[in-house]
């Protein structure tokens, strides 16, 4: 692990995707503040993830990694974050018993507030903004003002945050995901469509297991709590370097806003500020690799990231899209693997198959969505390799962003309740179905 840069020398190197502040003395004010701030997450709760990674990477576990596209501070309330959590518990029941394999759950929360952009502005009926980057940076809101970057937005993402674990923290531990109350994840909403009645089915076989279980005198720990870890693209400069600390214990640094945190498709240039900033800290993360990627670009971001070939530490998630996946991702992980890497491969099956509808929304379908999962199977079971998880972008609210799904939603039905401020997410009913679809992928992988 190499020496923590200096924000001065990251910024330096020419740290792309980064907000202009007006003011800097106020952005060095926020970023002293936050220094001074506890940390979020711990040190041994990141090597803790580090190790269920590994299991992932030696084909041993599944990784469940979930949430929004970005998150918002306006959302930062009880029925958002537990009806996130509650699918999330579904969706991994649902792996976990269908597909007969470990899951490590991942929620993609509590820091998910910046957004990389791929244009510096916007344009709506011919006037120009900077463009949303997302609630730690602007204010969604078209307006000259709200598009203004504000360094205290920074704090207000770490408040969020930090209320934003508190509740995982304790929804996790505190009774709520005891595998006793499998049924009550399953709201009225959901029951009522396929997936929630497949759903109702498989927890009543849980129940009646869980039943036996009792007779026989089993009362395991394991079945009372989950392991729940948090995790966000690392983008912003600032908020991430403030909040990177050293351990007492080991005297390594960690990233304490997140137990495990990512480089974007569009940040992670080999000899870019976001990779070296990550080659200094020692939580798992995760590296995107979209259709430019290379195999030699992939084995030199392992090499830089993982000098030590550490199992568990780095994640490769792919993104190609539905129509790539089958010709681009062989090569990669077949040389990843013949360099002997170890990593953990994940499925992104959402940022490849993004378009905009016909009645002006970005939307995806549902059918590319779980096309992309399938192509990601079929390319790892050829080649003898482990597929290892997926990460999506879904919400626990009943809203209408993807197309298709088992409640057909269309084109037109989009407008009725489309609330993603960036990319769409599979609702509950969609995000069930898709574990029951993804299980059965496992029980043939
Ligand atoms: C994302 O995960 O929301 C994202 C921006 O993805 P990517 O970096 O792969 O485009
Ligand atoms: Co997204």
């Amino acid at each position: 692990m190499s020496v923590i840069p200096t924000l001065e020398q990251l910024h330096a190197i020419g740290a792309v995707q980064q907000p202009t502040y007006d003011d800097p003395a106020a952005l060095a004010d926020v970023v002293e503040r936050l220094r001074k701030r506890p940390p979020l997450v711990f040190a041994g709760e990141c090597d803790d993830l580090t190790s269920r990674l590994a299991a992932v990477s030696r084909g041993e576990a599944f990784l469940l990694q979930g949430g929004d596209c970005a998150e918002t501070l306006a959302d930062v309330g009880a029925d958002n974050v537990s009806n996130k959590l509650r699918v999330l518990l579904q969706m991994a029941v649902v792996l976990t018993y269908a597909g007969s394999v470990p899951v490590v759950k991942l929620g993609r929360l509590a820091g998910q507030y910046a957004k990389p952009r791929s244009s510096d502005t916007e344009t709506r009926d011919g006037v120009t903004l900077p463009a949303y980057r997302g609630d730690a940076v602007n204010g969604f809101e078209f307006t000259p003002e709200s598009r203004i970057p504000d360094p205290n937005r920074l704090l207000d993402v770490y408040n969020a945050s930090a209320a934003t674990l508190n509740l995982v923290r304790a929804f996790v531990t505190g009774g709520y995901a005891d595998l006793r109350q499998v049924h009550t994840w399953n709201t009225d909403f959901v029951r009522s469509s396929s997936a929630g009645q497949r759903y109702e089915a498989l927890a009543s076989e849980i129940d009646k297991a869980l039943q036996f279980m009792k007779a026989i005198g089993v009362d395991a720990e394991e079945l009372k709590r989950v392991d729940f870890h948090s995790s966000h693209e690392a983008l912003l400069m600032e908020y991430e370097h403030a909040l990177t600390r050293i351990d007492s214990r080991t005297g390594k640094q960690y990233n304490v806003s997140g137990h495990f945190v990512w480089i974007g498709e569009r940040t992670r240039q080999i000899d870019g500020a976001h990779v070296e900033y990550f080659r200094s800290i020692a939580n798992p993360i995760g590296c995107k690799l979209g259709p430019t990627a290379t195999a030699d670009d992939a084995i030199a971001l392992a090499e830089k990231l993982n000098p030590e070939n550490t199992p568990g530490r780095l994640t490769f998630i792919t993104r190609f899209g539905a129509d790539k996946i089958r010709d681009g991702l062989p090569n990669l992980v077949e040389k990843v693997t013949a360099a002997g890497l170890q990593v953990a491969w994940v499925c992104d099956p959402m940022h490849g198959n993004t378009f905009e509808s016909s009645t002006g929304y970005k939307t995806r379908r549902f059918e590319d969505v779980v096309g992309e999962v399938q192509g990601f199977f079929d390319v790892h079971r050829a080649l003898g390799t482990w597929p290892g998880g997926i990460l999506v972008e879904m919400t626990g609210d009943d809203v209408t962003e993807c197309i298709g799904g088992g409640e057909e939603i269309d084109e037109h039905r989009l407008a009725h309740r489309y609330e993603s401020v960036v990319d769409p997410r599979l609702n509950r009913v969609q995000s069930l179905e898709m574990a029951f679809l993804v299980a059965e992928m496992l029980r043939r992988a």
